[in-house]
């Protein structure tokens, strides 16, 4: 086997094992198995990319090396030391972050392919020219669009979605110009495209900066997926740019992968896939609810809450953003435990947007071991609050609000929620009366079946158990 072909083998292998990991990820059982099979694909692929840099190495094998393994090293480095800092609750900015860096990474390459025809696929100038120009638009748009989505998940920038006048006129105006300007970049004499395509670049700046921009904060966990199909499109355009096949597969799994992700919370947040990609979603619907008077609500204590889960049969705990800040999916399943060994039927309910990340809630009452079959989506759920005693929503917040259905004026209007407040009664877990993440004022705290359990969730779960 020559050096050639055993590299073309690794990729093939890699992208195996990437597919095998998607396929593990979709499932609880097999989520491990799943990133196992992803690390050494990933492995593979570093291996066979340094064997492929040696094979078709023009610089000389030591300064080749020497190019590849610095950087590789200096970006491990801060790799590693991001993951070990950052916070669960900090991950969606951080993965935005991290898909600002797969755009700049295709607008670079789309630039030295350019500069350096030796890298083209060798197909014909004109194929390899709309490579470099779809490429260097695409990177460009999910860089600046990442960095926006980054500014808006930790709150540098402000949440709400900028509404300029004619928006989609914009948007429209921007993507024909930058088709204009790829077709000038073909037609451009050789080696002369360096205006069109800065402007090119310029263009997907403006547009990725914009369209995040347009986009409310309720809908960001649409964005982020978005986000992160663009970075795999990215990344495609950059293996085709190189004619790395390897990099082609990946590029179009993390794409389309991520465009079905993006597509299946729009199905959940009850949104249009269009509206939400084109930005602007929920203009007029502006009424957050807070100075609206709902009335009063009630407090209990923990021991009032142990007390009503004595006498319950049924119980539903729906956690939410504020379990992950507490860490409270510990003593969470601690208490799950305790209440089933005293015969009482205990499921979760869990919302497709709950948390900040895809699966959030899933993971964390993974790591706590409480058992998959007892942890049920919000459609296998929702019928089921009506036979129930007691609903503990622990930290969750806009994905139990009935403003989503009750309110047309509201900005989650439309929204699927958990219909909690059909329950006997439902104890709410909060440290205040603030606002979730939509930053909506939440009715279902002042219905006659709620109580509020203030506090931090881990302490008040920890109480309670404790007075069992
Ligand atoms: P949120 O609406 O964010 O509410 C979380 C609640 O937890 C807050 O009201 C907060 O109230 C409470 N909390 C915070 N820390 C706590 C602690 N230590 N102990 C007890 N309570 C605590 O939560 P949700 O219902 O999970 O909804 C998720 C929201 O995030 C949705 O609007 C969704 O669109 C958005 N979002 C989701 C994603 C993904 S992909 N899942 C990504 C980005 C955004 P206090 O401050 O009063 O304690």
């Amino acid at each position: 086997m020559t050096a050639e072909s055993l590299v073309q083998t690794t990729f093939i292998i890699a992208a195996l094992l990437f597919i095998l990991a998607l396929a593990g990820l979709s499932r609880h059982e097999s989520a491990r198995m799943g990133n196992l099979a992803g690390m050494v694909g990933m492995t593979l692929a570093g291996v066979a990319t340094v064997g492929y840099a040696l094979t078709h190495s023009q610089r000389g094998i030591p300064l080749t090396l020497v190019l590849l393994v610095v950087p590789l090293l200096i970006g491990s480095a801060i790799g590693l030391w991001l993951a070990l800092r950052v916070q669960m609750t900090g991950m969606p900015q951080l993965i935005a972050m991290l898909h600002s860096f797969v755009g700049l990474a295709a607008v670079l390459v789309g630039f030295s392919s350019f500069l350096d025809t030796a890298a083209s696929t060798g197909g014909s100038e004109t194929a390899h020219l709309v490579e470099v120009g779809v490429g260097v638009l695409i990177g460009a748009y999910t860089f600046t669009g990442s960095v926006v989505a980054y500014g808006k998940l930790s709150g540098r920038l402000a949440g709400r979605p900028l509404m300029l006048p004619g928006r989609t006129w914009l948007n429209l105006g921007a993507f024909l110009a930058s088709v204009a300007a790829i077709v000038w970049l073909v037609m451009a004499p050789h080696g002369q495209g360096l205006w069109p395509l800065g402007l090119v670049t310029l263009l997907g700046f403006a547009l990725g900066w914009h369209m995040v921009s347009s986009i409310g904060g309720g809908d960001m966990p649409v964005v982020v997926s978005m986000l992160n199909s663009w970075s795999g499109w990215a990344a495609a355009a950059a293996g085709f740019m190189l004619g790395n096949d390897l990099l082609i597969v990946t590029g179009a799994l993390v794409g389309s992968s991520g465009a079905i992700l993006s597509y299946l919370m729009c199905k959940a947040m009850n949104r249009s896939f269009i509206s939400v990609i084109l930005g602007g979603f929920g203009e007029g619907a502006t009424v957050s609810g807070v100075d609206r008077d709902y009335g009063e609500h009630r407090e209990v204590s923990a021991s009032e809450v142990a007390a009503l889960l004595r006498d319950a049969q049924s119980v539903v705990i729906t956690p939410g953003y504020g379990m992950a800040v507490a860490q409270a999916q510990y003593p969470v399943a601690e208490l799950t435990r305790q209440l089933r060994a005293r015969g009482i039927k205990v499921r979760f309910g869990i919302h497709p947007v709950a948390g900040r990340l895809p699966g959030h809630m899933n993971v964390l009452l993974a790591e706590a071991k409480v058992p998959y079959d007892i942890v049920l989506e919000m459609d296998e759920i929702n019928d089921d609050f009506s036979d129930t005693d007691v609903v503990l929503v622990i930290g969750a917040n806009d994905t139990v609000n009935p403003a989503a259905l009750d309110e047309p004026d509201s900005p989650i209007a439309g929204m699927p929620v958990l219909e909690v407040w059909k329950a006997e009664t439902v104890v709410v877990f909060k440290r205040s009366m603030n606002a979730g993440y939509a930053g909506v004022q939440n009715p279902l705290f002042f219905r006659e079946n709620t109580v509020m359990l203030f506090g931090d969730a881990k302490d008040r779960v920890t109480d309670i158990t404790a007075a069992l």
